[in-house]
């Protein structure tokens, strides 16, 4: 079973968020035309996860203009494609609503930002916190063993040993019915 990841729903539950809601992209556009069929989530994910790979990668190796370029590509992912594409059936709605809004409205504009300054201590605390929300995501999803690591220029999903101390890699996800899809 899949559904839509329900974006207008829970836009209207972004008020208290400092950076704002952004405004959905009009259904006019001709990647967003309501005949279009939805994006695919595992070619999203493996998008979002090249990409958030580079930036870290970008960052240690001081190109300070591509990480922000990555970062930046991911947040039109999010918004323009993340938005439309199905989730299995097996997603806790409420923490994937909340992790994929949490992304697109603060963290990952937060991370763009770190990027400009050039600031790497920054980038590393926001980096960290955009990855606990891809992997609480996941542990909601019932793939909480695809680790997002929290440490920019690591290979991303992590290939080594998982990570005890990542409570979202850890948990096994809450929905027991959903192994199968
Ligand atoms: C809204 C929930 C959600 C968020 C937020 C999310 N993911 Fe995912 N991710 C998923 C789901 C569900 C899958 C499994 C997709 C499938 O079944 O094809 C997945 C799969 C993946 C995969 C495996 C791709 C593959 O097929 O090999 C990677 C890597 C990944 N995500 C990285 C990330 C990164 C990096 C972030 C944060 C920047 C992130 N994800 C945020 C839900 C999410």
């Amino acid at each position: 079973m899949t559904r839509w990841l329900p974006l207008f729903s829970l836009l209207t539950t972004l008020a208290g968020c400092p950076q704002g809601a952004a405004p959905a992209k009009p259904a006019a556009d001709e990647n967003t035309a309501p005949s279009a069929p939805p994006p695919r989530i595992g070619a999203v994910m493996l998008e979002t996860a090249h990409r958030f790979e580079l930036a870290g990668r970008a960052q240690r190796a001081g190109r300070w203009e591509l990480a922000t370029y990555e970062v930046g590509e991911i947040a039109e992912l999010f918004d323009v494609d993340m938005a439309r594409a199905l989730l299995p059936g097996a997603c806790n709605d409420d923490v994937s609503e909340a992790m994929f809004a949490r992304l697109l409205d603060d963290e990952l504009p937060a991370l763009k930002q770190a990027a400009e300054a050039r600031d790497a201590a920054l980038f590393d605390q926001r980096f960290r916190l955009a990855s606990v929300s891809c992997n609480t995501c996941h542990a909601a999803c019932a793939v909480g063993f695809i680790e997002v690591p929290d440490t920019p220029g690591q290979s991303i999903p992590r290939l080594g040993p998982g990570s005890a101390a990542n409570p979202a890699t850890s948990t096994p996800s809450e929905s027991a019915d959903a192994a199968t899809d």
